[in-house]
C-alpha cells in the first residue's frame, strides 16, 4: 500500500481551512494531526475544542497522532471527537498492560487505535502489539517538531516490522519526519504502507505535484 498523508502541522495556521481543502484536493489519503501537549513534548497544539472545529472542515480520514502523556485519558477523548485513527507513543505507557488498555479505550469509542515508537525505541518492542493495531508509526525524527532531518537508522526498523509481519495486510506501517523526495521512496522500498510529510508539502506552489511524486 502506498498512502500519503499531509501533517498539518506545517500548514498555515491562519487559512488552515483552506489548507485541509488543498490536501483533499491534491490526493491525499489521510489528513495527519499532532497533537502535542507541552509535557510529553515541549511543544503544545491543538487542544481538545479547535480539534472538533479541524474535523468537521473536511471529510477525510483522520490520522490522530498523539504526542501527549497519559494516553489513556487523551487518546478515547479524540477517538470520541471523530478521529478515525488515534496514535499513541508506546514511550508515554508505563508497563504492557497500560498500553493495552489504552488500545482497548480507543477502540470503544469507535476509532481505529495504533501505536508510534521514538527513533531510539527498537522496533522489537512494539512487537507483542501487532495483533490489536491498525499502525505502527516509526518516528523518524524526534517527536514534538516539523522541519527536522530524517534520521536513517529508521529504515532498518521499517524493515524489521515488514519482516516480522509477513504477508499480513496489518497493521500498516506508517513512517513520520523528514519525508520527501529522497527519503520518502526508501522508506516504501523498505516496507512503508504510509508516508506523513509536513514541510515537504505544505507553504509549496507545487503541493500536488509533490504529493503525486511521493506517491510514485
Ligand atoms: C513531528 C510530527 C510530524 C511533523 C513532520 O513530531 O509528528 O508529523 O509534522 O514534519 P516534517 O514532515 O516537516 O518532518
Ligand atoms: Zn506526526
Amino acid at each position: 500500500m502506498r498512502l500519503i498523508a499531509p501533517s498539518i502541522l506545517a500548514a498555515e495556521k491562519n487559512k488552515l481551512k483552506e489548507e485541509i481543502r488543498l490536501a483533499e484536493l491534491s490526493g491525499a489519503d489521510y489528513l495527519h494531526v499532532d497533537i502535542m501537549d507541552g509535557k510529553f513534548v515541549p511543544e503544545t497544539t491543538w487542544d481538545f475544542s479547535f480539534y472538533q472545529k479541524i474535523r468537521s472542515f473536511n471529510p477525510l480520514f483522520h490520522d490522530v497522532h498523539i504526542m501527549v502523556e497519559k494516553p489513556w485519558i487523551v487518546g478515547p477523548l479524540f477517538a470520541k471527537a471523530g478521529a478515525d485513527n488515534v496514535t499513541f507513543h508506546l514511550e508515554a505507557c508505563q508497563d504492557e498492560k497500560q498500553v493495552r488498555e489504552t488500545i482497548s479505550l480507543i477502540k470503544k469509542e469507535g476509532a481505529k487505535a495504533s501505536i508510534s515508537i521514538k527513533p531510539n525505541t527498537p522496533i522489537e518492542d512494539v512487537f507483542p502489539y501487532l495483533d490489536d493495531v491498525y499502525l505502527v508509526l516509526v518516528m523518524s525524527v524526534e517527536p514534538g517538531l516539523g522541519g527536522q532531518k530524517f534520521i536513517p537508522s529508521s529504515l532498518k526498523k521499517i524493515e524489521g516490522l515488514k519482516k516480522r509481519k509477513g504477508d499480513k495486510e496489518f497493521p500498516l506501517i506508517e513512517v513520520d519526519g523528514g519525508i520527501n523526495e529522497e527519503t520518502g521512496p526508501a522508506c516504501f522500498a523498505s516496507g512503508a504502507d504510509i508516508l506523513v510529510s509536513g514541510s515537504y508539502l505544505f507553504s509549496h506552489p507545487d503541493f500536488k505535484k509533490r504529493l503525486e511524486g511521493l506517491k510514485g
